[in-house]
C-alpha cells in the first residue's frame, strides 16, 4: 500500500498564510448570536443578510500570485466555505475550523496528518462504524496499529498509552451505546504524552459540549448530523486552537480536495443558524421519550445520558449542558423485537444517520454498525438506536407505545 503513504509538508506558501488570518477570528457572543452572525457581515456591496453561494471555481487576481483577500481556486479556499468554517469554530470556542466534504473525509485527513506508519491509535468500544472501519482496513493497512479500550474508564486509557502512541480518539456520547467519556480527566492522561486526544462531537453538537475547554487537541464533526440538522447536506468539519494543525488541514484541502461544495456549505451554515432552538428541542422530547421507555416491560435497557441509571450520568451532568437527542433501547425480547420495533413505528422513519429535524431509528448490528461485527466494538442485536426529532412530543410518544404494543409480551 505504498499509493497510501504520504506525509504531510509544512504548508509555504503565501496563499496559505493569508487564508490563515482570514480564518483567525474567534468571538466573544453568546452561543446563538455567534451560530447566525459569527464569520459574516453583510456585503459591503448589496448588504446580503446570508452569505453569497461563491459559486466560482477561481478568483481574479490583481496581477500575477496578487490575490484578493487570500481566494485563489475554490479546491484551496472559497469565502462560502470560510464563513462556515469560522462560525463552527466559534461555536466550539475554537481558533480555527476547516470543512471537508463528509464527517469521514474530516476522520481520514486528520488520522493522514496525526499518524504515520508505525505510530499507534486508541480509540473506544463503541464508536462510529465508519470510523472503526477506516483505522481497521485504510489505516492497519498502512502500517497503523490501534488498541480498542472502554474510555469511559480513564484508567485503561492510561494503561494503553504507548511510546508510540500518537493519538487518541473519544466519541461522547458514542454512536451507538451513548457511553459518556470524561474529556478532561483523557486529556489530563495524555499530557506528559506524545498522544493527542481528539474528540468526535457529533452527537452532542457545540450547544451541549465543547470539547476542546475541557482539553481536547482537537474536534471532530460529522455536520451531516446536528449541525447541518436538516437530513439534507452531508459534511465534516475539524476545529482546534493549534495553529500548525489547522496549517496542516488547510494544506490537505488544497492538495486532496476533500472539500464541501459551495452548495452544501451554503446549505450547513443556513442549518447551524437553528442549532440551540433545534437542540433544546431534541433534548426536551429525548427527555421524555426515554423516560416512557424506561417504564415499559418490552424494554430491557434504555442508554440515554440523561436518566440517573446511566452508568456516565454524572460526568454527562458536569460536561454537557443537556444529554442530547439520541437514545438507544435494547429490548427484553432480544433481536426479534428490536427488529419488530423498528419496522412497527410510523412517523419515526428506518433510516440511518441522525441528527435531523425529523426522527429516525435504526438498527445499528445489521446497518451503521455492520463492519464492527466480530471485532470488539460490535454492537448488540437486540439494540435500536433512535435518533429523537423536534417533532410534537406527543405524536412521538404515541407512534413508540403504538410500536411497543405489537411486540410480544
Ligand atoms: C459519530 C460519527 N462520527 C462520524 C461520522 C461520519 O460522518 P459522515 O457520515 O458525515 O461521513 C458519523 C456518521 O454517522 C458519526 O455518527
Amino acid at each position: 500500500m505504498d499509493s497510501l503513504v504520504y506525509y504531510c509538508p509544512q504548508p509555504r506558501s503565501i496563499f496559505l498564510q493569508e487564508l490563515i488570518q482570514l480564518s483567525h477570528k474567534p468571538t466573544d457572543q453568546g452561543f446563538s448570536t455567534a451560530s447566525i452572525h459569527a464569520g459574516y457581515e453583510p456585503d459591503e456591496y448589496y448588504g446580503s443578510i446570508n452569505v453569497p453561494i461563491y459559486a466560482s471555481t477561481t478568483f481574479a487576481q490583481n496581477g500575477p500570485n496578487e490575490l484578493r483577500r487570500g481566494y485563489e481556486y475554490t479546491r484551496v479556499g472559497n469565502p462560502t466555505i470560510t464563513v462556515l468554517e469560522q462560525t463552527v469554530a466559534a461555536l466550539e470556542g475554537a481558533e480555527y475550523g476547516r470543512a471537508f466534504s463528509s464527517g469521514m473525509a474530516a476522520t481520514d485527513i486528520l488520522f493522514r496528518i496525526l499518524l504515520k506508519p508505525g505510530d499507534h491509535i486508541i480509540l473506544g468500544n463503541d464508536a462510529y462504524g465508519g470510523t472503526f472501519r477506516l483505522i481497521d482496513t485504510v489505516f492497519v493497512a498502512w502500517g497503523v496499529e490501534y488498541t480498542v479500550v472502554d474510555t469511559s474508564n480513564v484508567d485503561e486509557v492510561k494503561a494503553a498509552i504507548r511510546d508510540n502512541t500518537k493519538l487518541i480518539w473519544v466519541e461522547t456520547p458514542t454512536n451507538p451505546a451513548l457511553a459518556i467519556t470524561d474529556i478532561e480527566a483523557v486529556a489530563k492522561a495524555a499530557e506528559g504524552t506524545d498522544a493527542k486526544l481528539v474528540v468526535d462531537n457529533t452527537f452532542a453538537s457545540p450547544y451541549l459540549q465543547q470539547p476542546l475547554k475541557l482539553g481536547a487537541y482537537a474536534v471532530l464533526h460529522s455536520t451531516t448530523k446536528y449541525i447541518g440538522g436538516h437530513s439534507d447536506v452531508v459534511g465534516g468539519l475539524v476545529v482546534t486552537n493549534d495553529q500548525q494543525l489547522d496549517e496542516e488541514l488547510l494544506f490537505m484541502q488544497g492538495s486532496i480536495g476533500p472539500i464541501p461544495s459551495v452548495f452544501d456549505a451554503y446549505l450547513t451554515g443556513r442549518g447551524v443558524k437553528t442549532l440551540a432552538v433545534r437542540m433544546d428541542r431534541h433534548c426536551d422530547n429525548a427527555e421524555k421519550i426515554a423516560e416512557f421507555l424506561d417504564s415499559r416491560p418490552e424494554v430491557s435497557t434504555v442508554l440515554y445520558p440523561g436518566l440517573e441509571s446511566h452508568p456516565g450520568h454524572e460526568v454527562a451532568k458536569r460536561q454537557m449542558k443537556r444529554f442530547g437527542g439520541m437514545i438507544s433501547v435494547r429490548f427484553a425480547g432480544g433481536e426479534e423485537a428490536a427488529k419488530k420495533f423498528c419496522t412497527s413505528t410510523k412517523l419515526i422513519c428506518l433510516a440511518e444517520s441522525l441528527g435531523g429535524v425529523e426522527s429516525l431509528l435504526e438498527h445499528p448490528a445489521t446497518m451503521t454498525h455492520q463492519s464492527a461485527a466480530g471485532s470488539q466494538l460490535e454492537v448488540p442485536r437486540d439494540l435500536v438506536r433512535i435518533s429523537i426529532g423536534i417533532e410534537d412530543i406527543e405524536d412521538l410518544l404515541a407512534d413508540v407505545e403504538q410500536a411497543l404494543d405489537q411486540l410480544p409480551q
